[in-house]
């Protein structure tokens, strides 16, 4: 049995007395029961104060990017050793916004994998086709490209701290889920194009989250499904009662 992940992606939201104000609520409602692994991903500055703030309890701070060198002449970005001397280990990468307003290819991606590899960090990778891929039937080719792109170089021990995020671009932020039996269908494909890659014992230990307007109302149905192992929630994430029901969902 794979543990459901529900983690939140807090994107350009809450500032530090907000993010103060959000994980003590969390704190309070969460109790996960060891059934649910719980992540936030608040902003870079905010890093620190929540890891501090989440110390003791079972919610797991993540960071939203992070650049690939070890150091050096990079204005405005942050380091894989900059995030683990403040105790963030994890961070995810390949975010269709760090795509589509930052440039960030498949290239960029792969070093960025590899350094995660390198550091040890939980790298939860996230792919998904835009809406005119799926019009044209091509979402299974961009996903597999995706990964093959970026993640396939990588040994399979990498795999250990691999965790894939779906996320259709055209259900981020837009109120539209994939449906239960769409996001089962490619999660599936992902853990077969793994599988051929890497065998079956790899694919079967690997989580793949789905992400793109998970609420409340919805989580459970798309969570029931075998190859949906938990979810990577934007806008409902920002609320501590919607977190925490979806969380409540995962542990089922
Ligand atoms: P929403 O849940 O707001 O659609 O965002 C999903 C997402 O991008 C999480 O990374």
């Amino acid at each position: 049995m794979r543990k459901k992940i529900v983690a939140g992606n807090w994107k350009m939201h809450k500032t530090l007395p907000e993010t103060e104000v959000l994980i003590k609520e969390l704190r309070e409602l969460v109790d996960t029961e060891n059934k649910v692994s719980v992540i936030i991903a608040p902003t870079f500055v905010n890093l620190t104060s929540a890891v501090n703030l989440a110390k003791g309890s079972d919610i797991t701070v993540a960071a939203q990017n992070m650049h690939f060198e070890d150091a050096g002449a990079y204005t405005g970005e942050i380091s894989a050793d900059m995030l683990q001397v403040i105790e963030v280990n994890t961070v995810i990468l390949g975010h269709s916004e760090r795509r589509a307003y930052f440039c960030e290819t498949d290239d960029i991606l792969k070093l960025k994998a590899i350094q995660a590899y390198k550091k040890g960090m939980t790298n939860i990778f996230c792919v998904g086709e835009k809406l005119a891929e799926r019009k044209e039937n091509k979402h299974f080719e961009i996903v597999e490209k995706q990964l093959i792109n970026a993640l396939f170089t990588l040994p399979a021990e990498a795999f250990e701290k691999i965790v894939i995020a779906y996320e259709p671009v055209w259900a981020i932020g837009t109120g539209e889920t994939a449906s239960p039996e769409q996001a089962q269908e490619m999660h599936q494909f992902i853990r077969k194009v793994v599988e051929a890659q890497y065998g079956k014992s790899v694919a079967d230990k690997l989580r793949i989250l789905y992400g793109g307007s998970v609420k409340p109302g919805n989580a459970k149905e798309i969570f029931s499904k075998p190859d949906v192992d938990g979810g990577l929630i934007g806008g409902a994430a920002l609320q501590a009662k919607d977190f925490n029901a979806i969380i409540e969902a995962g542990k089922s």
